[in-house]
């Protein structure tokens, strides 16, 4: 069953194209990983499922079907409930979801009454245990703390208990790990992924990571300048990279073996107000055809069983 469907979506700003025809499934309970250098346009997809793209964007085509639903089709205050709800978010600065003003066991006590009929003191009791679904020690003593008074990674464990707290069916974790040390990094992302295995949560993972990525997604879409380039099972995807960007991406992974030289990829993705005529990607391609890669704009196409690539060479 396919939870999350996003079909042909394009956004721009003015003139400027920022979204290109994204398609994205998500089937219920699937980790679906979007990633890609800075500015390619994963947080504007993300963004664009929660309805918060910034004002001036301006979806112009596309649909965004969550069980079905067109997501685009709905008012504000629909789209209110369904968020925290339904979809909740998980961004790169916990900061910004959590109120500064108030304590967590506060924040979690509102959410969870707001979502379902429960008296204060059941709403209490759900806190607490969802509190300790995210590992936090010393519950009583926390629920009385503000935001401030937690670290990065227990702020983000207080985020996922958020969403836990209110049922999520679709968690959207916005590079979740980014702003952490790495071991602090591990157990966020394995909180995560447990909440998909025990739950069946659907969770879309935005990561410029691939490294992490390769540990944790089902399913992985690169975007490059607006555009899903490859789309493809994990497993697939890292065995066998089909697109020339996808490839490149992978070789400037640090390798386990340091003989081994990082490649970088040559130049940097272009902005949205630059025009490129044909592939995006072809003024940093290695694999780069004249008359073929500058002139025609190549589609994302099936390549291998269920291994999708847009690329006109390889
Ligand atoms: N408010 C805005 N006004 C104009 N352009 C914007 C705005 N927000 C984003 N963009 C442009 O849209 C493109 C995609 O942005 P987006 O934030 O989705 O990238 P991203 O893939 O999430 O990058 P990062 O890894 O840095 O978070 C970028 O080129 C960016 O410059
Ligand atoms: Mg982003």
């Amino acid at each position: 069953m396919n939870i999350l469907e996003i079909k042909n979506l394009s956004l721009f700003f003015g003139a400027y194209q920022a979204l290109y025809d994204v398609n994205l499934t998500l089937e219920k309970g699937v980790m679906h990983a979007l990633a890609g250098e800075s500015g390619c346009g994963k947080t504007l997809t993300a963004m664009s499922v929660m309805r918060l793209i910034p004002k001036a964007a301006n979806i112009t085509s596309g649909e965004i079907l969550f069980h079905g639903e067109n997501l685009l089709g709905y008012k504000e205050s629909k789209m209110q409930e369904l968020r925290g709800n339904k979809i909740a978010l998980i961004p790169q600065d916990p900061m910004t979801s959590l109120n500064p003003l108030y304590t967590v066991g506060n924040q979690l006590v509102e959410a969870i009454k707001a979502h379902s009929s429960v008296t204060e003191r059941q709403a209490l009791r759900k806190a607490r245990e969802v509190m300790d679904m995210v590992r936090i020690p010393e519950i009583d003593k926390k629920l009385d703390f503000y935001p401030h008074e937690f670290s990065g990674g227990m702020k983000q464990r207080i985020i996922i208990a958020m969403a836990l707290a209110c049922n999520a069916e679709l968690i959207i974790a916005d590079e979740p790990t980014t702003a952490l040390d790495v071991t602090i990094q591990k157990q966020i992302m394995d909180l995560i992924n447990e909440i998909k295995e025990d739950f069946g949560t659907t969770i879309l993972l935005i990561s410029h990571d691939l490294a992490l990525v390769s540990n944790y997604a089902d399913y992985i879409s690169v975007m490059y300048a607006g555009h899903i380039v490859e789309q493809a099972a994990s497993k697939d995807f890292f065995k066998n990279p089909i697109h020339p960007y996808s490839i490149a991406l992978l070789n400037s992974l640090p390798s386990k073996n340091p003989a081994l030289k990082l490649k970088t990829i040559e130049g940097a993705p272009p902005s949205i107000q630059e025009k490129i005529f044909g592939c995006k990607f072809h003024p940093r391609c290695e694999f780069f055809q004249q008359g073929i890669c500058d002139t025609k704009e190549p589609e994302l196409i099936e390549k291998k069983l269920r291994h999708f690539s847009a690329c006109l060479i390889k």
